[in-house]
């Protein structure tokens, strides 16, 4: 692995004056691949077969092998195919999306045509949380510089070749950010998530085959393709190819966004923001989004951070929104603000989730205000245990993971607020 240099992939334009302009790209190598793809016209699966070697891993949360996740969709499948582009960017401590959006969105357009040519798709739905007005015209005006460019649009280059990016800006809800939410939404329905199966590569977006990826998934694959799979391999770690975007909130002393190769220790990441703030000593951190398992201290110092090394920690790398807890902060509190954003965002399609939301804030709300009996931590226990994997969607665990792992590892001080009605940690 080599030594942990910041922002080479996905950010790689950042340090550049202008980073966002097409001439910056340019100048970096950007579109090359992109252009030799129009005139050679090489097989799509000797392209896929270089994405798969490289590992590259999902960026939206689940960590699924993208070359795997492309090559489900058929060759001899019906067309229109489409690809969609998730920058909803929802997860609570998630900020990495945007900074590709803004600053580096050549590199995703350039993504989403490799993706498109690969997959035998002509076009491409980019959809931008709906806060993001920025960045949305960020990439209506890349879009416009590459158009004028001929590196999209009908017939590219004189050759049948066709592809069309559309960005759409969504109107602010986190389910949205559920891939089967979001095709509901393009097809401008409410973004109720969809049973599964059948799943997107067979039925997604107007019953078409479909594949969704993230941002940082997808922008990540122009450079495979231009550095090669074992490239992207070394620079990550084993099973983990590549860079990660971290997002780092919390108690540091310099909160940030970094890209840093996947398998980077978690002490690197945290000295790389000036270590904690004020004097306290770390306590918790969620290493992926707040919907992701906390880990102590003492589970995650000496750690890595890639997809393996979590997930045997018991949490998981997710959107890499790294939330940082000292030894302040009072874990039944900050139980209460997270399950608080799941109970305001739940669809309220499933019952499980639906009232198991508001059942978690309620029985947190009891404990702060000194009302709770220590059984209501049973009670709490038992909501989370029986609302994982019995609802449509992934939300089941988002809203589950914290209130068992919070409940797992700081027991003490739920039980201390219970008996005295007051916080073990603040003293209130
Ligand atoms: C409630 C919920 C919210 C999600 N929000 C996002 C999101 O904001 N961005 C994202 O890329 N994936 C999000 N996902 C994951 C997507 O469903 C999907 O797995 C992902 O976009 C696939 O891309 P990838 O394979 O490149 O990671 C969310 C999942 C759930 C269950």
């Amino acid at each position: 692995m080599v030594s942990p240099t910041i922002n080479q992939v996905c950010l790689r334009t950042l340090s550049h004056p202008n980073p966002a302009s097409i001439d910056t790209y340019i100048a970096l190598g950007g579109y090359k691949i992109w252009q030799d793809i129009i005139k050679n016209r090489p097989e799509p699966q000797s392209l896929l077969t270089q994405i798969r070697q490289s590992l590259l891993r999902g960026r939206g949360g689940a960590g699924f092998i993208a070359g795997l996740k492309m090559s489900f969709i058929d060759s001899r499948a019906s067309k229109p195919r489409y690809l969609v582009c998730n920058s909803d960017e929802g997860e609570p401590g998630t900020c990495k999306d945007t900074l590709i959006l803004q600053y580096n969105p050549h590199q995703l357009i350039e993504g989403i045509l490799i993706a498109c040519y690969v997959q035998g798709m002509d076009v491409c739905y980019h959809y931008l949380r709906g806060e993001y007005q920025k960045q949305y015209d960020a990439c209506e005006l890349a879009l416009e510089e590459a158009k004028s460019k001929g590196f999209l649009g009908k017939n590219i280059g004189k050759t049948e070749l066709s592809i069309d990016i559309h960005n759409l800006l969504g109107a602010g809800s986190y389910i949205v950010g559920e891939e089967s939410a979001m095709l509901e939404s393009i097809e401008g329905k409410p973004a109720l998530p969809r049973s599964k199966p059948p799943f997107p590569a067979v039925k997604g977006l107007y019953q078409q085959p479909t594949t969704v990826n993230n941002t940082e998934t997808i922008a990540s694959i122009p450079i495979i393709l231009e550095k090669g799979a074992d490239w992207f391999l070394d620079y990550g770690c084993q099973n983990s190819g590549g860079s990660k975007i971290f997002c780092v909130s919390g108690h540091v002393k310099n909160p940030g966004v970094f890209e840093l190769p996947l398998g980077t220790p978690f002490k690197t990441l945290l000295s790389l923001c000036g270590g904690m703030r004020a004097k306290e000593k770390l306590k918790a951190v969620i290493p992926g989004g707040s919907s992701m398992r906390v880990l102590p201290a003492k589970h995650i110092m000496n750690l890595s951070m890639d997809y393996d090394a979590l997930q045997h920690a018991g949490s998981a790398l997710g959107s890499g929104g790294v939330i940082v807890m000292d030894e302040s902060t009072c874990m039944v509190q900050a139980l209460s603000c997270i399950a608080r954003f799941y109970k305001h965002e739940s669809c309220g399609q499933c019952t499980p989730c639906r009232e198991g939301t508001g059942w978690v804030v309620r029985i947190l709300d009891r404990i702060i205000a000194g009302d709770a009996q220590l059984s209501d931590l049973e009670t709490l226990d038992r909501i989370a245990y029986s609302a994982e994997g019995r609802t449509i969607c992934a939300f089941g665990e988002a809203f589950t993971w914290p209130v068992q792992s919070f409940l797992k590892h700081f027991m003490p001080e739920f039980k201390y607020y219970a008996r005295h009605g007051r916080s073990m940690v603040t003293g209130r």
